[in-house]
């Protein structure tokens, strides 16, 4: 017999950026500086990413392209590995993103590429916590509980397993 599975999560929204806590509104400023300094020379869409660390560190990526195109970063996987390899040990607990195109803040919040939802993935499953989203716009904001709600029937290190025959 063949079964449905649903997967479904629920994310909260608001366009009022007072409704977020304290920590959060400071991350998602961050992330909206950060988007400042992106190196977007080529898609003109200039992001930022600020990851907050269980210590209550702040760290700042940004998306940085090249003119080999593939191999330019986004800003979600710039600041997660600058915390892996300047703060190890400290985990992450929430990432707000912002994004600038033309020079104006997006009219929709931007969420996370497939390869950064595996690589937030990974962060959450290495650490055993979840990670906090911000996605903002202009006068949006969503908040979603855990990284890995973004990327249903994951892969990961559990599926590395050689299955017995
Ligand atoms: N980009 C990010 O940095 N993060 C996202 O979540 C979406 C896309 C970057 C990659 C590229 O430099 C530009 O935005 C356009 O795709």
């Amino acid at each position: 017999m063949i079964r449905t599975n649903i997967i479904s999560f629920a994310y909260k929204e608001t366009d009022d950026r007072g409704d977020l806590n304290n920590d959060d509104r400071e991350l998602l400023e961050s992330a909206r500086k950060a988007a400042l300094n992106a190196y977007a020379p080529y898609s003109g869409f200039m992001v930022g990413a600020a990851l907050r660390l269980e210590s209550g560190k702040i760290v700042a990526g940004t998306n940085v392209e090249n003119a080999a195109f593939p191999s330019g970063i986004c800003a979600e996987r710039n600041a997660i590995s600058n915390a892996s390899a300047n703060y190890p040990g400290d985990k992450p607990v929430a990432l707000a993103i912002a994004a600038y195109s033309d020079g104006d803040n997006s009219a929709e919040p931007v969420s996370p590429c497939g390869n950064c939802r595996q690589v937030i993935a990974e962060e959450e499953f290495r650490n055993g916590n979840s990670i906090r989203i911000i996605l903002s716009s202009k006068n949006k904001i969503q908040v979603i509980e855990r990284g890995s709600d973004l990327l249903p029937l994951q892969f990961n290190k559990n599926n590395l397993k050689v299955n017995p025959h």
